[in-house]
């Protein structure tokens, strides 16, 4: 689904990425682990083009998105197979939470309202906020913002979703609804690449863990080769004082 090749990043002279390489099967979840500033947002803002690359490849279904001679058009259809869940949520705050998915609807995918519609209301459905349907997101708990936000990067049908610490600004009362949802998509075969410091969800959820520690993968494995007999130290090191 997702392959990383060689990826380097940099700002000015700081090595932010130094040579990962990493791939995501169809239907695997996959979690990115490590210390603050490791660099694990910068490769998920890679993969969804918010950053530019320093080297390396960056391949969506085969789709090279890093080729430099890329057309638009094309880029744009490759970034289409791929959605983002942010920290922060990221909601329009001036539109209903149907308008948050229905507009977004129709302005990527240029579809019309009534079709719109129809899947703002499965969505929310399957996020269980049918009843929220017309409020705005600052009438919504935090939990129920990141739920907004997750069906409406579903309402686009990526191939791949990528959440970014989706649980991190939330109330621990509210960090289980959001970890049921993500749970719901494991059950559908959704593919997912997922940076959380809940390190027993990750346990949980993952099929494979990533361990990162200053712009470089320290460790990969399936989540009980890395929870339960790491190879090196230092990620035994880091899962000691984060579990
Ligand atoms: N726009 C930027 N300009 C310069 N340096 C940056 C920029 N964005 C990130 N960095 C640096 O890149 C490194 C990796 O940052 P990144 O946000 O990817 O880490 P992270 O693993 O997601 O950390 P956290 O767990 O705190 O979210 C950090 O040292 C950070 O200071
Ligand atoms: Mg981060």
């Amino acid at each position: 689904m997702v392959e990383v090749k060689n990826l380097k990043k940099q700002y000015g002279d700081n090595i932010i990425l130094k040579d990962i390489n990493l791939h995501i099967n169809r239907g695997e979840v996959v979690s990115l682990i490590g210390p603050s500033g490791s660099g694990k947002s910068t490769i998920l803002r890679c993969i969804v083009d918010l950053e530019s690359i320093t080297s390396g490849e960056i391949l969506i279904e085969g789709n090279n998105l890093t080729d430099k001679n890329v057309d638009k058009k094309i880029k744009k259809e490759i970034l289409l197979k791929t959605g983002m869940v942010f920290q922060t949520f990221n909601l329009f705050p001036h539109l209903s939470v149907r308008n948050n998915i229905v507009k977004t609807l129709k302005l990527v995918k240029k579809i019309d309202t009534s079709e719109a519609e129809t899947i703002a209301k499965k969505m929310l459905d399957l996020v269980g906020l049918s009843d929220k349907m017309n409020s705005f997101p600052n009438e919504l708990s935090g939990g129920q913002k990141q739920r907004v936000a997750i069906a409406r990067a579903l309402a686009l049908q990526p191939d791949i979703l990528l959440f970014d610490e989706p649980t991190s600004a939330l109330d621990p009362e509210l960090v289980k609804e959001v970890l049921d949802i993500i749970r719901k998509l494991k059950e559908q075969k959704i593919t997912m690449l997922i940076v959380s410091h809940e390190m027993n969800f990750v346990r949980e959820i993952s099929d494979r863990v990533v361990v990162m520690e200053k712009g470089k993968i320290l460790e990969t494995g399936t989540s009980q080769q890395i929870f339960e007999n790491p190879s090196s130290q230092r990620v035994k090191e880091f899962l000691n004082t984060n579990s």
